[in-house]
């Protein structure tokens, strides 16, 4: 697929050129303390994660998504996944963010979702996206507040125990946001 631009943001999907924007996101103890185990990767791990990322992208026709400024530069990554491990929050696809520390408290984040959602939902890539964030992380809800999700239920992790909230979307953005 071709990239998708906004006022302010590039997104391009993920492609073996990004093991950099990868590797420097899974290993930032702060970006990654929300995500599962809570856990940085270590740089060996990252190949294989950008691998995945872009097998998700093959199979499923939608993935994550690069963030770049109009300059270039990258300010993180947004996109698509599979909630596999969560049952509750089957069928469909998740969305979720990062987005380097030094870009953070932007807006980055809810415009790079805005038009991955739209995209998703415009070109039919599927009928239903789910937003999953830990109760604790309340900046990444509000995220899902501002493009429109609906909060749907709580749960807990299923390997780690902690509360979860789950939200859904089954539509575009709402037209004044876009
Ligand atoms: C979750 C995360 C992506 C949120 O980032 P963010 O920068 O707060 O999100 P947004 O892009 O929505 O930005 C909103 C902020 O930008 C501000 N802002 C500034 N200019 C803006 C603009 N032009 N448009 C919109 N908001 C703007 C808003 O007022 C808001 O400020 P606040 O943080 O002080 O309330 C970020 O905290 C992150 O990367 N965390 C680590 C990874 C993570 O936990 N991901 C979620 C896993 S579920």
């Amino acid at each position: 697929m071709e990239e998708l631009r906004t006022a302010r943001l590039v997104l391009h999907p993920i492609d073996d050129g990004d093991l950099d924007v990868v590797t420097r996101i899974h290993t930032d103890p702060e970006l990654m303390r929300h995500i599962h185990a809570g856990v940085p990767h270590v740089p060996e791990q990252c190949r294989a994660d950008l691998d995945a990322a872009r097998a998700h992208w093959r199979r499923h026709g939608c993935g994550s998504f690069v963030v770049r400024l109009h300059d270039d530069s990258a300010v993180g990554m947004v996109g698509f996944n599979t909630p596999v491990w969560l049952p509750e929050a089957l069928p469909g696809r998740d969305i979720g963010w990062t987005i380097f520390q030094a870009h953070q408290h932007h807006g980055y984040a809810t415009e790079a979702a805005r038009a991955a959602i739209d995209w998703f939902f415009l070109s039919s890539i599927g009928d239903r996206v789910v937003g999953i964030h830990n109760t604790d992380n309340p900046r990444s809800g509000a995220v899902m507040e501002r493009i429109g999700m609906q909060w749907l239920l709580q749960t807990r992790h299923p390997d780690y125990g902690y509360p979860v909230e789950v939200w859904e979307t089954t539509a575009p953005t709402p037209r004044e946001d876009r």
